[in-house]
């Protein structure tokens, strides 16, 4: 059985003064939520307070973004190495990421495999822009994106890996794919992809969850599909309540309260 995962993806918000409330008012409502992996994934800078915080708490801390190599020249940079102190998720290719620093999917696979051979769990995302969507694109490039992501990892790697479908047109716009549509792309494509890669045993075991404008009002539609694993959840996650009751109702749609 593949146990859900609620990620919340802070982004750029939150100073440390701030992800510090957050985590007080979060950990005792969330602690009570069996059978959801429960992931902030928050700034660098909150990273070692939060770890403090959230120590002896159900809830996992995440980054966001990560650099392969593990140290070195390379100002501005974050290494693997340096994260597995803090945390033990990562976020890796958010479309942001992709889009506004120009990752590639070579890039995205460095860094998937810096993760893995850290002990992170990474957090891949991929998904369609609007154009694409609007071409009937989706398959064809989601399938590719997910190829290139997890190229030459063994399937230990994969099975320790989490995949976001998050499509671009539906991030932050407070217009979320239907539940169908994500359920149809992650199971026909995103899982058919893997399952091609690494056979339908290990694909059936692999997390796959959905991202893009999640809320308290469509969690339950979303979470209640049988392919989709959990959310990455962007704006939703910053407010303490949203994000306990995204997990509660999580549990609850995934038969577990
Ligand atoms: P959103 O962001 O929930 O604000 O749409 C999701 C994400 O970018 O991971």
């Amino acid at each position: 059985m593949r146990t859900a995962i609620l990620a919340g993806n802070w982004k750029m918000f939150k100073t440390v003064a701030e992800s510090l409330d957050f985590a007080s008012l979060v950990s005792a409502p969330l602690d009570k939520v069996r059978g959801v992996e429960k992931i902030i994934c928050a700034p660098f800078t909150t990273l070692s307070a939060l770890s403090d915080a959230l120590k002896g708490t159900s809830i996992k801390l995440g980054a966001q973004n990560l650099f392969w190599e593990e140290q070195g020249a390379y100002t501005g940079e974050i290494s693997a190495v340096m994260l597995k102190e803090l945390c033990q998720a990562v976020i890796i290719g958010h479309s942001e990421r992709r889009q506004v620093f120009g990752e590639t999917d070579e890039a995205v696979n460095k860094k998937l495999r810096a993760a893995l051979q850290h002990g992170l769990m990474p957090i891949v995302c991929v998904g369609e822009s609007l154009a694409q969507n609007q071409a009937g694109e989706t398959e064809r490039f989601v399938g590719r994106q997910v190829g290139a992501a997890f190229d030459s990892l063994t399937p230990d790697e994969a099975l320790m890996t989490a995949i976001a479908y998050e499509p671009i047109w539906a991030i932050g716009t407070g217009l979320a794919a239907t539940a169908e549509d994500a359920n149809r792309i992650i199971g026909g494509v995103v899982r058919q992809t893997l399952g091609r890669m690494y056979g339908a045993d290990t694909a059936a075991q692999i997390r796959i969850l959905y991202g893009g404008s999640v809320n308290t009002k469509n969690v339950e539609e979303l979470m209640s599909q049988p392919e989709i694993d959990g959310g990455l959840v962007g704006g939703a996650s910053l407010k303490p309540d949203d994000y306990v009751t995204l997990v509660q109702v999580t549990a609850s749609a995934k038969g577990l309260s």
